[in-house]
């Protein structure tokens, strides 16, 4: 048995134990923080769902989700710390029969009464759940209690604060860790310090050298077996409100006076309150929707949008959407950034571009060409890593110059993948670090931001589909860059 304390001793609950998050990301990520002994044997796992499973059915599908994992050799110690719970989210009964339980593997395991209750299921009974918990007695325990609450945080701004009232009556901010899982990504983590870290970027970070920024998340999937959830979302609350402004906060945030949480959330709350607000009136100018049709991908016919399953045949629910954002402050004053994001795309790739301003004078011009700018791409998926694109001079000795590429590849150079974002954020909540988790004020802030264009977009009903499958999405996407003078950067 493993005997080094400071690891963190906690019952991990998991509400929604028998759905697809759990197995398909959080058994796995548990599994790896085991295997890298960043938990040790004191903890378990309580599994919760409506399903009557006992616990060897409940630990016999952990170990399928886990076995894709090479280091499964021997699952037996691990798995042995998983159990089942039976539950029904209204009464009363269950959550008390959920606490002797913990109770009862708190003392086993020698765990000091630490819980980590994670909602990875249907928002409607986030608030019912948290609630019960409190009036139950559930977190009023000698250790820890913490709430990790997995997306949709609401559907706008209205909801989301009428879910976050209710679920603030049973736990305080400090305890609440709200998922976006793309801020556990490696190369998002790394924004901040490749912006802070550097002397060569952050001098140049702001209207006088960067001419634009570009942030593009594109799939190849279409929406799958989700119809009934996506109809709701669209892409917009599904990527945009979250993902995308996360890492567009993190781009334009100021330099914290240091790395803890709430100088970090501060300055990003900052970024979100600089972001311009686009009126309903003023949506067509900064946004562009899409909807993908039939087309083809890696040699694959799939169907439209609307021809998927649980999908309205006459749905007008965006499948892409392309956005200029401004950020009304000193730093950022003229700098348009770009995002973009879809489903049946082109590729899966999760890319930044930073677009540095011309030189002044081009010594180098002639015969028609244009110097390349310099780009720097981060690279947040599949590929982790930094490009900087440079000017050099042509090798065949003319006075033109080749544009040139400085390539940092960090899962080639390190050998191995990085850590999955569900085990680094779950390892964070262990340890209550809140930092990669997104604050009430961010949530209400990019509800606030998108609340006007969800609303524009509902009322003129007049999507069609209008991109092919496996393209880069509708043709006004390109043509938004283009009245800047921009274009989208593929690399
Ligand atoms: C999720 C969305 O939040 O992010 C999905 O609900 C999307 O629709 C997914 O596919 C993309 O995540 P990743 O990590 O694959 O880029």
């Amino acid at each position: 048995m493993k005997t080094q304390t400071n690891y963190p001793k906690a019952v991990i609950v998991i509400f929604g134990a028998t759905g697809d998050l759990a197995k398909r990301k959080l058994f796995p990520s548990i599994h790896q923080l085991y295997v890298n002994k960043q938990i040790g044997e004191e903890f378990a796992v309580v599994g919760v769902g409506r399903r009557d499973w006992s616990n060897e059915v409940f630990r016999s599908n952990v170990v399928k989700s886990v076995s894709s994992s090479e280091e499964n050799q021997n699952l037996d110690d691990f798995i042995s710390h998983f159990y089942y719970h039976s539950f029904d989210v209204n009464s009363s009964e269950s959550y008390q029969e959920l606490n002797k339980l913990l109770e009862q593997l708190e003392d086993t395991y020698n765990i000091p009464h630490n819980r980590m209750f994670y909602l990875a299921m249907a928002p409607e009974f986030f608030g019912t759940i948290a609630t019960k918990l409190k009036h139950e007695g559930l977190t009023a325990t000698d250790g820890w209690s913490r709430l990790i609450i997995e997306k949709p945080f609401g559907h706008d701004l209205p909801s989301a604060k009428e879910l976050n009232d209710e679920i603030r009556e049973a736990f305080t901010e400090d305890q609440i860790y709200r998922i976006d899982h793309y801020l556990g990504k490696q190369m998002v983590q790394n924004i901040e310090v490749i912006r802070f870290a550097n002397a060569l970027f952050e001098p140049l970070w702001n209207n006088r050298y960067i001419s634009n920024i570009q942030i593009t998340s594109s799939e190849f999937l279409g929406v799958e077996d989700r119809g009934r959830y996506y109809e709701k979302s669209g892409a917009l609350r599904d990527m945009v409100q979250n993902h995308l402004l996360q890492m567009v906060a993190l781009l334009a945030m100021e330099p914290p006076i240091n790395l803890t949480t709430d100088e970090i959330r501060s300055e990003k709350v900052k970024a979100f309150r600089a972001l311009r607000k686009v009126t309903k009136a003023e949506v067509d100018d900064y946004f562009v929707r899409g909807q993908y049709d039939s087309g083809t991908i890696n040699g694959n016919v799939v169907p439209a949008y609307n021809e998927e399953q649980n999908v309205d045949k006459h749905s007008n629910t965006e499948t892409f959407v392309a956005g200029k954002l401004l950020i009304d402050n000193f730093r950022w004053a003229g700098v348009p950034f770009f995002i973009r994001t879809g489903k049946r795309l082109a590729k899966k790739s999760t890319e930044i571009i930073v677009q540095f301003k011309d030189i002044p004078m081009n010594l180098y011009y002639g015969n028609g060409h244009s110097m390349h700018p310099n780009l720097l791409v981060i690279h947040i998926q599949p590929d982790e890593g930094i490009t900087l694109h440079l000017n050099a001079r042509k090798v065949d000795g003319s006075t033109f110059t080749a544009p040139i590429k400085l390539d940092y590849q960090n899962n080639n150079i390190d050998g191995m993948n990085t850590p999955e974002a569900y085990e680094k954020l779950i390892n964070d909540c262990l340890n209550g670090d809140a930092t990669n988790f997104t604050h009430w004020d961010e949530v209400a802030l990019s509800w606030s931001f998108v609340d006007p264009i969800s609303e524009a977009w509902a009322e003129n009903k007049t999507l069609n589909p209008n991109y092919e499958s496996g393209s880069m999405g509708p043709k006004e996407s390109d043509a938004l860059l283009e009245k800047e003078g921009f274009h989208w950067w593929t690399n």
